[in-house]
């Protein structure tokens, strides 16, 4: 499970270049270094399910409506995502992204709609899919979502 992330305010002339390339490093290149590592093995193995948190913000079907740096990030993880997916077809090893939605933590604030619990639901779901689950997705409320 790829959760960490950090949430930078702006749009893309107002966000700092410093504040911009941190959200690529924690929300898509360690990710990518993260799956690089393991799925090998998962392959070999032929099980592995892994989930990559992303956010509606990412969504191009939404309009990457979010600020720059965080939209831009997770719609790159939503791309890493769909690319793996490719690379695994033959295998039990499943990966997908999906959005918790609105959830009370530090990134989501009291205001947020959703328990930390909730939030997680989807994700526990995509973690622990049985053999004829989905790969390649994107998924709010165990529903596919449009990228
Ligand atoms: N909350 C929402 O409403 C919402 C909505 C859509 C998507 N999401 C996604 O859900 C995931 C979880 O978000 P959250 O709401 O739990 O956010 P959060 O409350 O801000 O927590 C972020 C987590 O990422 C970790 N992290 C940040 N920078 C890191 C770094 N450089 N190295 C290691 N760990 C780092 C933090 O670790 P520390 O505690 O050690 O700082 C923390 O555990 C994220 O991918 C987020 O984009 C959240």
């Amino acid at each position: 499970m790829n959760n960490a992330a950090v949430l930078k305010q702006g749009d893309f002339l107002s966000v700092g270049s410093d504040e911009f390339l941190e959200s690529l490093k924690v929300n898509f290149e360690a990710p990518f270094h993260l799956m690089r590592a393991l799925v090998p093995e998962m392959v070999k193995n032929n099980y592995g399910r892994v989930v990559n948190l992303s956010s509606g913000w990412g969504a191009f079907a939404d309009g990457l409506t979010g600020p720059a740096a965080y939209s831009v990030t997770k719609a790159a993880i939503n791309a890493l995502t769909l690319s793996l997916s490719q690379a695994i077809t033959a295998t039990n090893v499943k990966v997908n992204s999906m959005c918790p939605g609105w959830v009370r933590t530090r990134m989501g604030g009291e205001g947020a709609s959703r328990s930390p619990e909730e939030g997680a639901e989807t994700v526990i779901w995509l973690a622990t899919l049985e053999d004829d689950g989905p790969s390649g997705g994107f998924f709010r409320d165990k529903k596919l979502i449009d990228w």
